[in-house]
């Protein structure tokens, strides 16, 4: 019986170990497995991860492509912006007495502005440069006036100098009269009161005689920050009011691609 007994516990305990083996076994696959699983999950997690990487990457690049677009999008705001940004047309013209026109109620100048104004419509503000100190209306007197702020190289002051904000402009136009074979000494006010870093000048006058004067470039050395465009346009004043003043302010506009 002994025999027997020890014989079952032998069997048993061979029993017992295969059956231990065989749940050592499944756990070494399982740690293997799991090692697969986990090389694999890893690798998965890598490739997940790189996956998510890829994903984060991808969600990155979707980000940067959404910040690329805000960026773009913002630059294109901006670009539109830019683009959106109105243009400034700004003139000093005196009205009252002139040289050949007589006595009118608008100047020479501003009706050249006028017709520029018409021609761009909305996308152009349009600011007068108008003296603290009107100009006499008598023309002799004008010009006595005017010799003084020469001879003095002075800087008379215009109305609304402080609400004008050049930075929403990134195209000015400006427009004068030529007063003794320069720009009237308010222009230079204008020119030196903002800033015009970076942006794009073109310039218009009205003359009795003299064209340009030479003042498109020495507003261009002038203005040295800024892009000056010497391509501008003089009209004599006697010339104004005809029709086909018009047109050549016009022709001009669309030469310069404005
Ligand atoms: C003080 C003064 C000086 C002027 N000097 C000149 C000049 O040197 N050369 C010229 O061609 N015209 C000269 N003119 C004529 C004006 O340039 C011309 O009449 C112009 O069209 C006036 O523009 P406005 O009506 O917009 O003020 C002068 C006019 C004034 C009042």
């Amino acid at each position: 019986m002994k025999k027997i007994f020890c014989l079952i516990c032998s069997l048993l305990f061979i029993v017992c170990l295969v059956g231990c083996d065989k749940e050592v076994a499944p756990a070494n696959d399982e740690t293997v497995i799991s090692r697969e699983e986990n090389i694999s999950k890893e690798d998965n997690i890598g490739i997940v991860s790189e996956e998510n990487t890829e994903v984060s990457d991808k969600s990155e690049k979707v980000e940067n492509v959404k910040n690329n677009n805000t960026a773009l999008s913002e630059g294109t705001l901006n670009n539109e912006s830019e683009q959106g940004k109105k243009i400034l047309l700004a003139f000093f013209s005196r009205a009252d007495e002139k040289y050949s026109v007589g006595t009118v109620d608008v100047g020479n100048t501003e009706i050249m502005a006028g017709f520029i104004k018409d021609y761009l419509g909305d996308k152009a503000d349009t600011f007068k440069i108008d003296p603290e100190t009107p100009y006499p209306a008598d023309y002799k007197k004008c010009t006595e006036v005017a010799t003084k702020e020469k001879d003095e190289d002075s800087r008379p002051e215009f109305k609304n100098a402080s609400s004008l904000d050049l930075s929403q402009y990134d195209t000015i136009i400006l427009g004068y009269p030529i007063w003794w074979g320069d720009v009237p000494m308010i222009i230079n006010t204008f020119l030196e009161k903002y800033d015009f870093s970076g942006k794009t000048v073109y310039l218009f006058n009205t003359h009795e005689g003299s064209g340009n004067s030479g003042t498109y470039s020495s507003i261009k050395s002038k203005l040295f920050s800024a892009d000056v465009n010497t391509n501008g346009l003089a009209i004599r004043g006697a010339d104004v009011r005809k029709e086909s003043s018009r047109s050549t302010v016009e022709n001009w506009l669309k030469g310069l691609g404005l």
